[in-house]
């Protein structure tokens, strides 16, 4: 018996076992959980709505639910599932709505029993990866649920009240450096200027936000998430990154990285195109993990549901993807639970299964929000939470064939998972772009005018080859393609090499700290051989001829970006970057007093963590600050650099110090760390008129005393 126990301990505590994906190589299912399918009539209640027409409360759909239809998402060819926010979300209504979305959490170590519960996640996550598909969770540390509705901000840890918004905000102090009123939640007002300190500290249309620097707030974030990592899953979808610190988020990545090679994208909530400020901040954000293409869907839709210059978007995506490391990381879609769906916008197929094709043959990974498949559309043609129809089954459709072949290119042809993006002609109504790895290549042809006659130069081999959608005839003839391209459709001509020298085209995570694993994706990998980082041998996990798992060495090594190669029978691959941490991080607030500074202030550092310049924000209190991903223990020095987003920074010739061995690091001017230091956690803090009048008085006086004297 005692035995049994133990087996059973056993089998509880281990975490499952994990079949790598290549995230490029697969295609995205995404799932809103409450409108998928009733799987169990059981979990309805309470705020149910059988009739689905109230579109703000619960219609049944669960977990069950998603397990009994693996087989019709399989039937798809998709690799990986994205499920809404599946944790514990409040028990009541607030503004007049139900949590059936999912985002309105509660508690961050429990399944909302409208769902299910843990043993049927893990049967969700077991069942799909028999049919090798594997689960991303939405995940969403921004924010709990509604602070002046509903549960208040109501918290629990495993079903232990915490705290709520109102109690919490008696219990919270002023951050004498940014300026922020915390404790585990900020109190800091609703968001109402939508850049600088409000987009991170303040409530995202009225949820409470976390304060995330708060030791325990960070403890509980991460445990909540390690629960669906032990539990399986291959990825998360991040809520509402655009109103975190990157440097927080980074290091709750690095956390997550280190239990396995996960597959993690950003929500960097951006709608338009322009190349400004938020822009920037989007493509740093990329530099740490995947984003959503949210910049580019607009663009997209508009130019097949209306009209538009296909010319014009080839350059807009072109110079939309130059900026990335990884522009085949970037999760495109054209339809989400945002905004309205494309058929509600307009009705003409053609076009949409047109879009559908781009969205599957661009960089990036494609999504199939539920229902795309069955040409699902939005209430009257509205968004949120009108685009969140029940689900209409359907996979003998035109746009099910076509996501279907092409989700079986993609795992045939690492062109589209892992090429570049090359227009090699480009008019009003015309398009053809070639994308490339290697020995593999396909061509894409666009056409939204009468059938035409294209003759383009093709470094193709001679021959006549047939495209995959509809079979439309190409024929090459040294280094000419001749192509008779048809009104209203998509081609897609494959052309599969052998690739003789190993090629990388995919890393994942790029984003990496020793010990961690990372699995690498192309071709020509062969049956064995050597991985190698800044000329450094890696421990190698795994090896087959087009998937390398190994195990991240310590650096030394100042940079912020490293190169891996492969090496096979002789043959040495491309280099591919990686971002080094050096390991153990922790999120610390930098603080630069510096009353005699103005405009944008930068910093650059000795450290990989800091090796790239990162934006200070300026305080209302007087101080310049930022959160960064630092390894703990560790001493460090930054150069100071003015200058504005895009442009080129002038260095201000100041070098200033510090050590990451306190949760607030403040910048001196001598390598000496100062005695005092701030730490933010729960037992430090004290009652808002204490602490802004009194224990933050004194210590902002005595660190005017202590500069002062130095
Ligand atoms: C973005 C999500 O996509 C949206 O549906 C949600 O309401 C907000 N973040 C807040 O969590
Ligand atoms: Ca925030």
């Amino acid at each position: 018996m005692r035995k049994l126990i133990g087996i059973l301990l056993l089998i509880v505590l281990l975490p499952s076992s994990y079949a790598y994906q290549i995230p490029e190589k697969g295609i995205i299912y995404q799932i809103m959980v409450d409108r998928f399918y009733d799987g169990n009539k059981s979990n309805n209640q309470p705020f149910y709505d059988p009739t689905h027409s109230n579109y703000r409360l619960y219609w049944g759909g669960d977990l069950e639910g998603i397990i009994e239809n693996l087989d019709y998402i399989k039937s798809l060819g998709v690799s990986m599932i994205w499920l809404s926010p599946v944790n514990d979300n409040i028990n009541r209504m607030a503004s007049g709505s139900a949590p059936y979305h999912g985002y309105w959490t509660r508690d961050y170590k429990r399944i909302e029993e409208h769902f299910g519960n843990w043993r049927i996640f893990k049967t969700l996550v077991k069942e799909a990866e028999k049919r090798g598909i594997c689960i991303i969770v939405d995940f969403v540390p921004n924010h709990s649920n509604p602070a002046t509705d509903g549960e208040f901000g109501s918290l629990y840890d495993n079903g232990t009240l915490v705290t709520n918004y109102y109690s919490d905000s008696k219990n919270a102090t002023l951050n004498p450096y940014t300026g922020s009123l915390e404790d585990i939640y900020h109190h800091n007002g609703n968001i109402k200027i939508w850049e600088g300190f409000e987009l991170k500290y303040g409530n995202l249309f009225g949820l409470a936000d976390f304060n995330q620097l708060n030791p325990w707030v960070d403890g509980y974030l991460k445990d909540g998430a390690s629960l669906f990592v032990r539990s399986g899953i291959c990825g998360f979808r991040i809520d509402a990154v655009k109103h975190m610190d990157l440097g927080w988020l980074t290091q709750f990545y690095a956390h997550l990285y280190m239990q396995e090679p996960l597959f993690i994208f950003g929500e960097y909530y951006k709608i338009n195109f322009e190349k400004d400020d938020d822009m920037f901040y989007f493509y740093q954000y990329s530099n740490v993990s995947s984003q959503l293409s949210i910049p580019i869907r607009n663009d997209i839709v508009r130019t097949f549901a209306f009209g538009g210059s296909l010319k014009t978007l080839a350059r807009e995506l072109e110079e939309y993807y130059s900026h990335f490391v990884y522009p085949n990381k970037a999760v495109n879609f054209l339809d989400n639970h945002d905004l309205p769906r494309y058929l509600s916008e307009s009705k003409n197929l053609d076009r949409y299964h047109m879009a559908l094709s781009l969205v599957m043959t661009l960089p990036g990974i494609p999504v199939i929000y539920y229902g795309d498949e069955s040409y699902l559309v939005s209430k009257e043609g509205k968004g949120d939470p009108y685009n969140r129809p029940m689900m209409k089954f359907d996979n003998q459709t035109e746009a099910a064939r076509i996501i279907r072949i092409l989700a079986e290119l993609r795992k045939k042809n690492n062109a589209l998972a892992y090429g570049n993006f090359e227009a090699i002609y480009a008019d009003y109504n015309t398009w053809v772009f070639e994308r490339n790895f290697g020995s593999e290549k396909v061509l894409v042809v666009v056409n939204k005018v009468d059938s035409k006659n294209l003759t383009l130069s093709l470094n193709w081999s001679n021959g006549i080859y047939r495209d995959v959608l509809y079979g439309v005839k190409m024929q090459v003839k040294d280094g000419k393609a001749e192509i008779s391209a048809p009104k209203n459709k998509v081609l897609v001509f494959s052309y599969e090499g052998k690739q003789e020298k190993p090629l990388i085209g995919s890393i994942t995570p790029y984003i990496a700290q020793p010990d961690q694993k990372i699995i690498l994706g192309g071709a020509g990998f062969g049956k064995s051989g050597n991985v190698f980082i800044e000329g450094v041998r890696a421990e190698v996990l795994e090896w087959s001829d087009e998937m390398i798992v190994f195990r991240m060495p310590k650096l030394n090594t100042q940079k912020a970006w490293v190169d891996v190669y492969v090496e096979t029978d002789g043959k040495r691959s491309n280099k591919v970057k990686l971002r080094y941490l050096n390991g153990n991080e922790e999120a610390f607030l930098l603080v630069l007093n510096a009353s005699n500074l103005m405009g944008q202030i930068w910093i650059k550092g000795n450290i990989s963590e800091l090796a790239e310049p990162i934006p200070l924000m300026r305080s209302r209190t007087g101080y310049y600050f930022q959160v960064i991903s630092l390894p703990i223990n560790t001493s460090f020095s930054v150069d100071l650099y003015s200058g504005l987003p895009w442009e080129k920074l002038e260095p201000l010739n100041m070098t200033l110090y510090g050590e990451s061995i306190n949760k607030t690091i403040i910048l001196t001017k001598t390598k000496q760390a100062p005695k005092y230091t701030q730490t933010i956690t729960r037992t430090t803090i004290q009652s808002p008129s204490t602490s802004i009048c009194g224990a933050g008085l004194i210590l902002m006086l005595s660190l005017i005393v202590l500069l002062k004297k130095r």
